[in-house]
């Protein structure tokens, strides 16, 4: 199978190439490293005899759209975006830019060089808006309810794709699933900035933690959020390549944590004695959001494998041999 990986030196894109070489498949990375390393990529460059290669691209330009006619690759998987919410706020027009108009170009792309199946990223944490508690853990029938409003330009841009891959198979014939991922954590997940950004809180406590530093929590810490391993939703984009077709899916844990709690787990497996400081609560912030996986099992057999226990003591260990 050859793939496109589009976000590649990012995060969770990086992750899911190491998985793909692992299974011997053939895949192109894309990034325009705007916000990706290509450190991440070192041990798909190191393992993969002939098999991997790169191109750095960014989404809304020809050349990738070029690169997608040029390589016909199977499956698209579509990670490339404009992740930081606030900045959604500031500028929605570049938000747009890349996260819609970047993605339309991809599709329309993969449209006509015959690729048979998109794998998007959507978010579960921002496409729902602030849900109504009576109606956590959300399911995707929600998404098109009045009162799912997105919250931010950032959350309308992964919710209002859904309408384009919705077209693109209707019309062209391009098959996809669109995943709405929760909070994700795990390896190499970096903090944007001091404050980082919203999904990242993971990181950024383990990284103050282990530096001997206090951490902010933003809002009085009891707002929760869904967090889901990096490796589990890396098993969900695979599952997605032959499964789920033409469905949004969502991929978390189901499990509601505060804030709270899971600066104490942090603080139990780093050794931190600090308070928390607590700031003002930060604008357009969701105050519980949690996603409910069932169609991800009956969909795709996908379920988390791994705890919040196990994934926080991984990450812990990884951010701890990077420090
Ligand atoms: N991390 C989470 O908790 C989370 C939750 C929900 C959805 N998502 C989505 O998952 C995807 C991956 O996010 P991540 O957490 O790995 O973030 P990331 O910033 O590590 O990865 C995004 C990658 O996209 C690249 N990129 C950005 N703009 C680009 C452009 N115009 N052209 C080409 N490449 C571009 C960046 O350089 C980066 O490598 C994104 O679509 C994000 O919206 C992430």
């Amino acid at each position: 199978m050859r793939s496109l990986v589009t976000g590649a030196a990012g995060f969770i894109g990086s992750h899911l190439i190491d998985r793909l070489l692992a299974e011997g498949e053939e895949v192109l990375a894309l990034d325009n490293l705007s916000s990706g390393s290509l450190a991440n990529l070192a041990d798909a460059r190191r393992s993969a005899m002939g098999k991997f290669s790169f191109q750095r691209a960014d989404v809304t330009s020809t050349a990738t759209a070029d690169i997608i006619k040029r390589h016909k690759p199977q499956v698209i998987f579509h990670l490339a975006a404009q992740v930081d919410v606030r900045k959604s706020v500031r500028d929605p027009l570049s938000d747009a830019m890349v996260n819609v108009i970047g993605t339309l170009g991809v599709l329309q792309a993969a449209s006509e060089a015959g690729t048979e199946k998109v794998v998007f990223t959507s978010s579960g944490g921002c496409i729902y808006g602030e849900p109504d508690p009576s109606r956590l853990p959300v399911t995707e029938d929600q998404v098109y309810l009045p009162e799912s409003m997105p919250e931010s330009p950032y959350g309308v841009s992964k919710k209002i794709v859904l309408d384009y891959l919705r077209y693109f198979k209707a019309v062209k014939g391009l098959d996809y699933t669109a995943l709405a991922l929760a909070n994700v954590y795990g390896p190499r997940q970096e903090p944007a900035s001091e404050v980082g950004l919203e999904g990242q809180v993971v990181a950024i406590f383990s990284r103050k933690m282990l530096g001997g530093r206090p951490c902010t929590i933003y809002g009085d810490g009891t707002q929760t959020r869904d967090f889901v391993y990096v490796d589990d939703v890396v098993s969900a984009y695979l599952a997605a390549r032959d499964k789920g077709s033409g469905e949004l899916i969502n991929v978390g844990s189901g499990v509601e944590l505060s804030v709270n709690d899971l600066y104490r787990n942090l603080a139990e497996l780093t050794g931190s004695r600090f308070e928390p400081i607590y700031g003002a609560a930060r604008p357009g912030e969701l105050h519980r959001i949690v996603v409910d996986p069932t169609k991800a099992a009956e969909q795709l057999g996908w379920r988390p494998g791994v705890d919040l226990a196990e994934g926080l003591k991984q990450t812990v260990a990884w951010f701890r041999a990077t420090a």
